[in-house]
């Protein structure tokens, strides 16, 4: 009887697809990180390549995709929300792929737990999208993508359809093998693996003809690249990456301090396109829980990467992530994580409740922290980086930076835009056309808030 369910299923499903064939319709929503934003890049072409058009709700698509995270168990929970609040949307026709990292991780186990989910393929398996959609046009389910840590291939394409129209990703390494106690990436991206930095170069110039003028370098630790080619380190692939015609911005996300040389400090003070911004992640200031994260440094060791950066000739602003409430976290760990953050005066600080994770080795560390504590915790910390941001911000009253356009707010009457340093910047022009997103501004800064800088185009 459930045979011949599912096989009548496959058969609506088929004369429904049948009808679509020339109007192959998907819609994607994208949750967590910048590397799923660039995923999701990499997929929407792939998608359009095989014949599919991109629509903007779950009711007009043909095909409902969800590029997933799993970093922290309150990602997780959204996606399951969201493939419960449009299931009734599979009777008539419509079908599911959950995509990304919850994908990988919980595998088969989502088919029971959304059983109108078709497809379920992790980041590594994206290779193999157009064959696994050709399964899915042909009425197939429980399609699978989970290919495991062991892969050596990254994922690239010609047809990233770029969705940010000024700012060009380029993933350059995916995957990690720094296994952080507490971390699924490991396990969701597999193991670490570099592109090849002429292969990098290519996309970079390739970028460069389009006509953006900024590019982000991405990788779970980007500066643990290691150049298959064995041409260039980390520092002389940014270092190339800034010199390519046209570009004039170059980021870079996210660094591990364990892997964070000197040489990239020097490359951003010799390269004027390379940004004045290094985001380096710290997690926490305590030696006992920086050791219980296997993070594999200590403060000091961190702390002399922070002296590198600070010592340069530019003004690069440092940015961290930080994990409040790790098993085991006691009053005096939390306030030498408050004595860094003073220490280090960050201009940017991301910082999260410990999230119990599957397969990671923390989640059998004994999780005794009441989450009032951990809630009030996360609270000081925030309001003292506060602190930290509004003297840090206001130091820039009264100086002329260069701001890339994001957008503008007319209703406001202004433009908003960022500096090198990553920092918001909201401001006025005496011009009565508003300048275009992706172009370049002087703006003298005439105010200043705890997260953006406030000004006037000069
Ligand atoms: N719980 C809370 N935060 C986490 N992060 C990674 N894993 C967890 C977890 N289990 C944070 C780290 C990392 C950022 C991307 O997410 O701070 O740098
Ligand atoms: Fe996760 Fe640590 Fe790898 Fe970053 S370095 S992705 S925190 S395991």
């Amino acid at each position: 009887m459930r045979a011949f369910r599912l096989r009548a299923a496959e058969k609506a499903f088929a004369v429904y697809w049948g009808s679509m064939a020339t109007d192959k319709t998907f819609y994607l929503e994208t949750f967590g990180c910048q590397m799923n934003a660039h995923d999701s890049e990499k997929v929407i072409g792939t998608l359009e390549q095989q014949g599919y058009r991109q629509v903007e709700s779950e009711e007009e698509a043909g095909l409902i995709l969800y590029n997933t995270c799993s970093i922290r168990d309150k990602a997780e929970q959204k996606v399951f929300n969201r493939l419960n609040d449009y299931k009734k949307l599979h009777k008539q026709g419509k079908r599911f792929g959950v995509l990304g990292c919850v994908a990988q991780q919980e595998g088969e186990k989502i088919f029971e737990r959304a059983p109108y989910v078709s497809l379920v393929s992790g980041s590594a398996s994206y290779r193999k999208l157009p064959e696994m959609l050709t399964r899915l046009e042909a009425g197939e389910g429980r399609i699978t993508g989970l290919d495991d840590r062991q892969t050596d291939e990254t994922f690239e394409t010609e047809f990233t359809a770029r969705q940010n129209q000024y700012r060009g990703y380029i993933t350059i390494i995916e995957g990690c093998d720094k296994f952080c106690s507490y971390c699924v990436v490991p396990y969701t991206r597999g193991k670490e693996r570099s592109r090849t930095s002429t292969s990098v170069l290519h996309e970079a110039r390739r970028i460069a003809d389009l006509g953006y003028t900024e590019i982000q370098l991405l990788g779970q630790n980007v500066n643990s690249y290691r150049d298959p080619e064995g041409k260039m380190s980390f520092a002389e692939l940014l270092a190339a990456v800034g010199e390519v015609a046209g570009i004039r911005r170059v980021r870079f996300t996210t660094s591990h301090p364990r892997d964070f040389t000197r040489d990239i400090v020097d490359a951003i003070d010799r390269v004027p396109t390379l940004c004045d911004h290094v985001h380096l992640p710290v997690q926490s200031g305590s030696a006992r829980i920086l050791k219980a994260m296997a993070r594999e440094y200590s403060p000091e060791w961190y702390l002399e990467r922070v002296a590198w950066i600070k010592a340069s000739r530019r003004q690069i602003s440092i940015s961290t992530d930080i994990i409040v409430g790790f098993p085991g976290e006691t009053e005096d760990d939390f306030i030498q994580t408050m004595d860094l953050l003073a220490e280090v005066e960050y201009d940017c600080v991301f910082a999260f409740k410990y999230s119990a994770r599957p397969n990671t080795p923390a989640l059998v560390m004994i999780d005794s922290i009441p989450e009032a504590e951990t809630a009030k915790r996360l609270q000081a910390l925030l309001d003292r980086q506060r602190e930290i941001q509004r003297v840090n911000y206001s130091k820039q009253i009264g100086e002329i930076i260069e701001v890339m356009v994001e957008g503008t707010n007319p209703a406001r009457g202004q433009i908003a835009g960022r500096s090198s340093q990553n920092k918001p910047v909201n401001f006025t022009s005496p011009h009565p056309i508003a300048p275009a997103p992706g172009s370049y501004l002087r703006v003298m800064i005439t105010g200043a808030y705890p997260n953006s800088l406030v000004g006037e185009s000069v």
